[in-house]
């Protein structure tokens, strides 16, 4: 499994050729190099996950849409909804069971956040992504404070990585993701949603720092960053 940051929380996913799009938000991120956009936009995206309907979360799903007529978005059930009316096609889940998928299993995990559309209207609740594949196992916990809830995830099997938001403020900040990361028994953190936004800046030496004095690594990659599951 590759796993190519492309900045806040957009994560590009490939499994055995199946490439999956997280959350993309790139058109309207000052911080990204739009020339890439296109480059992105150019690559056979097979499904869309989406975490919840905050603009920074699914701003740029038309956009791949329109560039991949094949595409599945994977989300909550209103998030899917909202976009089956646009025509793309959409695969609703909730917070329940294992679904199956050709690149593994996914379970619709608990987040603590909200989740409206950016004119206010109800976006389902908010949640992150538990998947189990033939090439490891990850959690995506998708905007979130840290929840107790997060206990659970280990149970359902050992995590090779975890994808945390650590810039604080509307998310679980660097000391929030160390305690998390205890509760879901996994030791290597891909920090997302951080330094897009003024008040989410963080220390990146210094937070590095702070994991690796409790044994435990966090990673922080850069734009177009790749690591190998
Ligand atoms: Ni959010
Ligand atoms: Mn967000």
């Amino acid at each position: 499994m590759k796993l190519t940051y492309l900045y806040h929380s957009t994560i590009l996913l490939e499994i055995n050729n199946i490439k999956i799009i997280i959350d993309p938000f790139l058109s309207k991120n000052n911080f990204f190099d739009k020339k890439l956009l296109y480059k992105y936009l150019n690559i056979k995206i097979d499904y869309i996950l989406l975490t919840h309907a905050h603009y920074d979360h699914i701003c740029d799903v038309e956009l791949f849409a329109s560039n991949n007529k094949d595409v599945l978005i994977i989300s909550n059930y209103e998030i899917s909804n909202f976009f089956s009316k646009k025509n793309i096609k959409s695969y609703g889940i909730n917070y329940g069971s294992f679904v199956k998928f050709p690149f593994g299993k996914i379970k619709y995990t608990l987040a603590l956040h909200s989740s409206s559309f950016n004119d206010g209207s109800y976006g389902g609740n908010p949640g992150g992504f538990l998947l189990h594949t033939n090439k490891g196992n990850i959690y995506i916990s998708g905007d979130t404070s840290i929840t107790y809830d997060m206990k659970l995830i280990p149970k359902f099997g050992d995590l090779s990585l975890s994808v945390l938001p650590i810039g604080g403020v509307y998310t679980m900040d660097i000391y929030d993701a160390i305690i998390a990361s205890d509760l879901l028994k996994c030791d290597r953190i891909l920090g997302v949603h951080y330094d897009t936004f003024e008040n989410i800046n963080i220390n990146k030496e210094k937070s590095i720092e702070k994991f690796y004095n409790k044994g435990k690594k966090l990673i922080l990659l850069n734009y177009e960053e790749s690591i190998i599951i």
